[in-house]
This record gives structure tokens, sequence and C-alpha cells, in this order.
């Protein structure tokens, strides 16, 4: 078999793989040999092409492939679960500035070459590639600076800021129609027309992302993540690769139906998201007109009490664990409670925490076994006939406000924890959550407020329960 056969073969096993690396992340339980799966198919992948154009040794292949090793382990080890969107964010970045660069690549390469130009289709795929590309890099970068608390959370607006983007937009279509057939800007060569087509996308990244809450950014962050894979597919017809054609189109239809998804889970458009300058002081309106009203408390004793002598405990977790980094104390409580024979299940609200399946990593972090955790249409049904509800972090996604027509988190699916003999909540002050609503949730007869760190409740709550 020649060379061309082998590499087209590896494609072919690179294709696959990607496909079923995709299905196992569908489920905790598979999700990690998932990830495992898809970044072989992608070394693989990587290789072939190498050794197909033969441009590197193997040793700058070793080379590359350890550089690129280490720096993916080290983030992974070394970043802690709550910074885990921004490195996300960055790596979605890094994927729209290489999808760029190659264009760019190609571009300056038939543009110096004397026997080549630039043919329709080409001019196309090499616009889209850079545009959706540099978007994607520049549009990344923000993300992570306000994430990373670099730059300011809030959204950042400026009169007439859709006008400007839309103008930006518009440039950025006649440059690049004019690149597509071979002409450029008034008076300007056809290259340095693509440099400023080039630097005018990286503008409306900029501006496309600075108007958008930090809250918002997972969603945000799922979007650019789709957009470096439709980048990465307009990458792969530039230079004639399959594999990165269909890589990139999975990544973009799977980051666009994860967008979709956290979307509905929190009842908003995308428009919404994009355009809407969601979390800002909508909340303080809220609770500004909101009566006075009270809520009972419990402190850990009495919530222990309460624990060791039901039979039926759901735990629901939310942002507020992730920030408390309290699942180990939680899992060693609800251990104890086991022990006793009391029934204890996890229920799992698609946008609890700040990126999708927050809580499950957190749990699975702490050994919690899969088959105790259950998704909202699994569960919801069962809190009527549950002795004890124990939220522990959450706000929003208990929030009974949602049944409220006039809300702005109407119609936005919660769990029904409100519906139980009793519940627990664990959280330090009756401040509302991302959505900056109020909860009327804590001030109902059946609710108890344990204000505290979730780490620390959860630390006194196993020593109470094992003198209960
Ligand atoms: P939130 O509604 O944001 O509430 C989290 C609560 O955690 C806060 O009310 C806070 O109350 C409490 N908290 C913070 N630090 C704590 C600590 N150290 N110990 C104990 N409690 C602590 O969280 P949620 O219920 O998980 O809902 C998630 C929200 O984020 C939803 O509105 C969702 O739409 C939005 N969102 C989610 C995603 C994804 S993909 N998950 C993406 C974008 C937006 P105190 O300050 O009183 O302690």
């Amino acid at each position: 078999m020649n060379l061309t056969v082998w590499v087209e073969l590896t494609y072919l096993v690179s294709a696959v793989l990607f496909v079923v690396g995709l299905k196992r992340m569908q489920s905790p339980a598979t999700a990690r040999n998932g990830n495992a799966l898809a970044a072989s198919a992608m070394l693989l992948a990587i290789i072939a092409t190498l050794v197909d154009i033969d441009v590197l040794g193997w040793t700058d292949i070793l080379i590359g492939v350890t550089a690129g090793a280490v720096i993916g382990s080290l983030s992974a080890r070394l970043v802690q679960m709550t910074a885990m969107p921004q490195m996300v964010g960055i790596f979605n970045g890094s994927g729209g500035g290489a999808s760029a660069v190659v264009a760019g690549a190609e571009f300056v390469r038939i543009n110096q070459a004397a026997a080549e130009s630039l043919d329709l289709f080409g001019g196309v795929t090499i616009g889209i590639s850079m545009l959706i590309g540099a978007v994607t890099l520049s549009g990344s970068l923000v993300a992570f600076a306000k994430l990373q608390g670099l730059m300011t959370g809030n959204p950042v607006v400026f009169p007439l800021q859709k006008v400007v983007s839309a103008l930006i937009f518009l440039a950025i279509l006649v440059c690049g129609v004019l690149v597509a057939v071979g002409g450029g800007v008034a008076g300007l060569s056809p290259l340095a027309t693509f440099v400023l087509f080039s630097a005018l996308a990286l503008a409306l990244g900029v501006l496309l992302v600075i108007p958008i809450g930090g809250a918002d950014m997972p969603v945000v962050i799922s979007l650019l993540n789709s957009y470096s894979g439709v980048a990465a597919s307009a990458a792969g017809f530039v230079v004639g690769n399959m594999v990165l054609i269909l890589s990139g189109a999975l990544v973009g239809a799977a980051g666009l139906i994860l967008t979709m998804i956290m979307c509905r889970a929190m009842n908003r458009s995308l428009g919404n998201v994009i355009f809407g300058a969601f979390g800002g002081d909508q909340g303080a309106a809220a609770l500004a007109t909101g009566e006075k009203k009270t809520a009972r408390s419990v402190d850990a004793e009495q919530a222990a009490l309460l624990l060791a002598y039901a039979q039926n405990v759901i735990i629901v977790p939310g942002y507020g664990l992730a920030v408390a980094q309290a699942q180990h104390e939680l899992r060693k409580a609800m251990d104890l409670l086991e022990e006793r024979g009391v029934n204890v299940r996890y229920a799992i609200h698609p946008v609890a925490g700040r990126m999708p399946g927050h809580m499950n990593v957190l749990l699975a972090e702490a050994d919690v076994s899969y088959d105790k955790l259950f998704d909202l249409d699994e569960i919801n049904d069962d809190f009527s006939r549950t002795d004890v509800v124990v939220v522990v972090g959450a706000n929003d996604v208990v929030n009974p406000e949602a049944r409220n027509p006039q809300s702005i988190i109407a119609g936005m699916p919660i769990l029904d924890v409100d519906m139980a003999r009793n519940v627990i909540v664990v959280k330090r002050s009756l401040s509302p959550g991302f959505a900056g609503i109020d909860n009327p949730l804590f001030y109902l007869d059946n609710s108890m407020m344990f204000f505290a760190d979730a780490r620390q409740a959860m630390t006194d709550l196993v020593k109470e329960i094992r003198e209960a």
C-alpha cells in the first residue's frame, strides 16, 4: 500500500473515532473514555497530515506532540474547576486563531505564487475561515479576560454599539467580496485589503463579546466553541483536508446544540443572550420591589437530626457548591446518611453552576456514583414524596418564581423542590443567584435556611450526623 492509502485509512479511523468519542460523551460514565477516543483521533489525524505533506521529520513531530501534551496536562491539572470555562475559552480562541493563520498563510502563498491565482471557491473558503477564526480568537480572548477578572465582567456598552458592529460587518463583507474576486479596496492591494479584512474581523469579535454579561459567558463560550469548529471546517476546505472538514463540522454542530440546550434550560433565546446584556440591574430592581418576608433558619445540629431520621433525601447542588468546593464533605455527609439506611439521590439541573455538566464533574470528583445522579425530568415528580431536600449553593434552578409569567425567569424549567416535605437551603445569605431575583422558596413554611459557607456547613453536618 502506498503512503496516500495509509493516510486516507488513518483519516477514516480518526473520523470514526471522532463520532464514537462524541457519542460516548453523552453520559458521565463514558465521557472520559469518549474524550480520550476523540483526543487520540485528533493525534492520529495530525500525525497522518504531517507525514502526508512531509514538511516535518519525526523528531519535530515528537517535539510538537510533547510540548502540546505538557501544556494540555498542566492546564487540566492546575486549572481550578471554577476556572474551567475560561480555560475552554482560551482553547477555543487557539482553535479559531489556528484556522485564521491557515487561511492567512494560504492567501499569502497564492498571492505570491506567479503561476496561481485565487479562484472564487478559494476566496470564499479563505474569507470564511479568516472571518470566523479571527472573530473566535478575539471574542474568546475577551471572554477569557472577563471570566478571569482581567476586565469587568459586566456588559460593556456604548452608544450606537450595534450600529458600529453592523457597519464593521458591512465593511468586512465589502473587503471580502473584493478580495474573493481578486481586487482591493480603493487604492489598496489585494494583500492590504485582506489584512484590513482580518483586522476588522478581530475588532468584530471584541465588539460582539464585550456587551455580554460575565455570567452569560458560558453560553458565549459554547457558541465560540461552535464558531471554532466552523472556522476549522472552512480551513479544511482551504487546504483540502477531509478530516479537518469533518472534525470541524462535528465541533461546530456539537457546540451549537450545546448552546441551544443551555439557552432552552435558561428559557432564553440565543439573541437575548447575545444582545440582552442580562444579569445587570434587574435583580436589584426585583429585590427592591419585594415585600419584607422572614425566613426560618436552622443550624447544623437541627439539619442533621432532620436528615438522620429521614427515609428519602434529595440533594440539589448548585453554583455555591463549586465556589465552596464542598463536594467531598457533601459526599462524606451523604455516606453517613446512607450507612443509616437513608435513600440519598442527587438532582442535576442542566444549567446548575456555570458550565455544562458542572455538577456532574464536581460530584464525579468526589466519587459520587453516577447511578445516584438524576436529571430534572427523571426526578422532578419525586420531590413531593421526599422527606428532606438539601439545596447546596443552588438558587435560580430551584426558584418557584419561574412559574410566575411576570418573572424574568418565567418558563425556565426548575427542580420542584418546594413540593418536598422539608427543604434545607444551604447558602450564606438570602442574596439572589445569577438571575438576580429574589427566591420565594426561602420563605415557604416547609423551607429552612442553613446560613453558612457550603463547605463549612457540610463539615459541621458530618460531625452532627455522627453524633445524631
Ligand atoms: P445561582 O442561581 O447562581 O445561585 C448560586 C448561589 O450559591 C448563590 O445564591 C449564592 O448565595 C450561593 N453561594 C455562593 N457561594 C457560596 C458558598 N461559598 N457557600 C454556599 N453558597 C454559596 O446558581 P444555580 O442555582 O446553580 O443556577 C445557575 C445559574 O447560572 C442559572 O441562573 C443559570 O441560568 C446560570 N447559568 C448557568 C450556566 C450553565 S451552563 N450551568 C451557564 C450560564 C448561566 P449566597 O451568596 O447567599 O451564598
